[in-house]
């Protein structure tokens, strides 16, 4: 196990079959060198500092039925929302006075967001905040719509790869989305200039060892500038209620191995590692990770975009969250900065 950390930390490559006994040969010693390895990365790199993005969770209206998805459209227990643009700006004027320099907008796949009135807000933010970054994250779109957004000044895009395994990827969602599609999307987006973020649920249904391996490799060739992983969390009103939740432990471990293998990638502790453990996003900053994503979000619709049961920050004012979130960093020896908070260098 020793070898193979030690192999990662030096070439920033394994095979599959090395990143599978990564997986299912782990101890606590071995985690204990992978953590010390990603964290000493981390520091050459980023120092201390934590980056913040003001989400903002546009809509929970969505055409996908994402079968671990609480807001997926089979869910009629779902109290739907949407946001104006003028209450988006209103999120983004007042993170910008909170020290926020990017922007997620974050939403299901809402007609009502098409090129025209997401455009126009890309626009509009871009202009009355010209240091701010724009990252967007409102799932699979053509790649028409993603170039318009990219001239309009989109800087990032998030889309998770969810599973870079395409048997596991049909279990977890409906048969009319598709894995080559999720990956058109994902390449799309690198060639139209966008900063890409990929990821993937940690224990979600059905998931293997194996497939891990094989989302890890992805996360390698693929170079992502950012990697969002989280635990998978089950949602009261999805097929997936029963299921169990991903663990922090499993989570931390793959921040530290992405963190091995792109040195410099941008790799958030999630809200979702939050959920499952008090202080969940604590152990992702000490695991290697170096983004945390408060929510600007209107107070009034936050528990409307519930993913999973039990999502945290879903009371608090946006100064409540950032500050919050402020305080957490610092008790662990991590400072979070004003800035756009960009990758460092191209992986
Ligand atoms: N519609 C956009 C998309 O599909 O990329 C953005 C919103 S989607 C809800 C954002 C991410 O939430 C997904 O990529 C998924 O990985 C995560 N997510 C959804 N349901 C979850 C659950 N039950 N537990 C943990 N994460 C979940
Ligand atoms: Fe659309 Fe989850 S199913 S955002």
């Amino acid at each position: 196990m020793k070898g193979i950390i030690r192999k990662l930390a030096e070439t920033h490559s394994l095979s599959l079959e090395e990143y599978e006994s990564l997986i299912t040969e782990r101890n606590d010693e071995s985690s204990r060198l992978l953590r010390e390895l990603a964290v000493k990365a981390r520091r050459e790199i980023y120092g201390n500092t934590v980056y913040i993005r003001g989400l903002i969770e546009v809509s929970n209206i969505c055409r996908n039925d994402c079968l671990y998805c609480g807001i997926r459209r089979s869910n009629l227990n779902c109290e739907r929302y949407r946001l104006t643009p003028d209450e988006i700006l209103e999120c983004a004027d007042e993170g910008y006075g909170l020290g926020f320099r990017t922007f997620v907008l974050q939403g299901g796949e809402d007609s009502y967001f098409g090129d025209e009135v997401l455009g126009g807000i890309v626009r509009e933010i871009k202009t009355k905040h010209p240091d701010c970054a724009v990252t967007l994250s409102m799932g699979e779109r053509s790649r028409e719509s993603y170039r318009y957004l990219r001239e309009c000044g989109a800087d990032r895009y998030l889309l998770r790869h969810e599973t870079a395994d395409s048997e596991h990827y049909a279990k977890l969602h409906p048969s009319e989305m598709s894995y080559d599609n999720r990956m058109k999307c994902l390449s799309d987006l690198r060639e139209l200039g966008y900063q890409v973020g990929c990821g993937f649920m940690v224990g979600s249904p059905f998931q293997t060892a194996k497939n891990l391996a094989e989302d890890l490799k992805f996360v390698e060739t693929f170079k992502p500038e950012m990697c969002g992983i989280g635990p998978f969390i089950p949602h009261k009103d999805t097929p997936f209620r029963d299921y169990p939740a991903g663990t922090v432990e499993l989570t931390c471990y793959l921040l530290s191995v992405i963190r091995l293998i792109h040195p410099f990638v941008l790799l958030p502790s999630t809200t979702a590692l939050g959920t499952v453990d008090p202080l969940g996003r604590e152990k992702g900053i000490m695991s290697g990770a170096n983004v945390v994503m408060p929510n600007l979000s209107p107070v009034n619709v936050r528990k409307k975009y519930e993913l999973y049961d039990n999502k945290i920050c879903t009371g608090e004012e946006s100064a409540q969250c950032r500050e919050c979130l402020s305080n957490r960093m610092l008790k662990t020896g991590y400072e979070i900065v004003i800035d756009r908070g960009d990758i460092k260098r191209s992986v």
